[in-house]
C-alpha cells in the first residue's frame, strides 16, 4: 500500500486540516496510522519515553531505533522522524549526511529540525538533494536552554514580525510543511496566511491548517499536560487500575487461575 506522500501534505494547505500525532512504538502507531496523514516520531521521546528533562540529549540512534519501529509498524501515513540537537545545526553537509543516516536506516518519508531563517540554508540544501524538510518555529523544544524553560511565543507584538520572517524563509527555502509550536493565536493566524506552505499547530490555535500532539499526552498518560493538550483518552487511569488488580491478585492467588495454567497430557481412556 503507497503511504500519503510529502506532495499530498503539501496540497493540502488551506483544505482539509492535516491530521498528525506522535509514535515511538510499533503497536501505538499502528493505531494512529488508521487516522493520521502524518505520524511524527518526535524528539519528546526522550521526555516522554525515556526520562529526560528535555530533547537535548536524544542521540541520533535513539531516533533511528524508534523511527524503524513506527515505520515497520504503519503502512498509510506518511513518517516523519525529528533530527535530534546536535545533528543538523553546524552545517548543511553535516545535517545531509545525518538526515540521510535517518532516512536510510528508518526508510521514513522526511525529516523535521528546529529553526527558522537561521536553518533556511540547510532546508534548501537537504530538500533540493532528496529529503524533504519539516520546519518547525515559535517554541523550540531544543533551544529551552536559551530560552529559559518552554515559553510561550508572540505574547509581545514586537516579536511577531521575526516569527513570520522565520516561517517565510523555512516555507522559501524549500520546506513542505511547517510546525508551529506554543505561540498566541493572531500570530498564528498571521503565519498561516502569509505562507503557501502548511502549518502544523501544536499549542498555536485551530487557526493552523493542520494540528499535531504527543499521543501520549492527548491520551492522559502525563499527569502534567500543558495547557494546549486536550486529553482524550485515560490511559493513566487505566494502567493504574489493571496494575493495582493484578498486584491484588498475586498477593490473594486469584492469579494465575485455571485458564493461566498448563497441564500434563491425560491419555485418553
Ligand atoms: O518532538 C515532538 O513531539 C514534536 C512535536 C510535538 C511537534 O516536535
Ligand atoms: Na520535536
Amino acid at each position: 500500500i503507497r503511504r500519503i506522500t510529502v506532495p499530498q501534505i503539501a496540497q493540502r494547505k488551506g483544505g482539509e486540516p492535516i491530521v498528525s500525532l506522535t509514535s515511538y512504538h510499533a503497536h501505538t502507531a499502528a493505531i494512529v496510522d488508521r487516522y493520521a496523514d502524518f505520524i511524527l516520531v518526535g524528539d519528546s521521546l526522550g521526555m516522554v519515553m525515556h526520562g529526560m528533562e528535555s530533547t537535548v540529549g536524544v542521540s541520533l540512534e535513539l531516533m533511528i531505533m524508534h523511527g524503524k519501529a513506527v515505520v515497520r509498524g504503519t503502512q498509510r501515513a506518511l513518517v516523519v522522524v525529528d533530527m535530534p540537537f546536535g545533528t543538523y545545526e553546524e552545517s548543511p553537509s553535516v545535517a545531509f549526511r545525518n538526515a540521510a543516516q535517518i532516512m536510510k536506516e528508518t526508510q521514513c518519508g522526511a525529516v523535521k529540525l528546529e529553526g527558522g531563517e537561521r536553518m533556511a540554508e540547510t532546508i534548501r540544501f537537504l530538500t533540493e538533494r532528496g529529503i524533504p524538510v519539516m520546519a518547525h518555529i515559535g517554541l523550540t523544544p531544543q533551544s529551552t536552554h536559551v530560552m529559559g524553560g518552554f515559553k510561550t511565543q508572540g505574547r509581545d507584538e514586537a516579536s511577531w514580525d521575526r516569527h513570520e520572517q522565520d516561517a517565510r524563509a523555512v516555507a522559501e527555502a524549500g520546506a513542505f510543511a511547517v510546525v508551529l509550536e506554543g505561540m498566541v493565536e493572531p500570530l498564528a493566524a498571521r503565519i498561516t496566511k502569509a505562507i503557501s506552505i502548511p502549518t502544523i499547530g501544536i499549542g498555536a490555535s485551530a487557526e493552523c491548517d493542520g494540528q499535531i500532539l504527543v499521543l501520549e499526552d492527548m491520551l492522559g498518560l502525563n499527569p502534567t499536560p500543558p495547557k494546549f493538550v486536550k486529553v482524550y483518552g485515560g490511559l493513566g487511569d487505566a494502567i493504574e487500575n489493571a496494575v493495582r488488580s493484578y498486584a491484588e491478585d498475586v498477593r490473594t492467588r486469584a492469579f494465575p487461575g485455571e485458564a493461566q495454567v498448563y497441564q500434563v497430557k491425560t491419555p485418553k481412556a
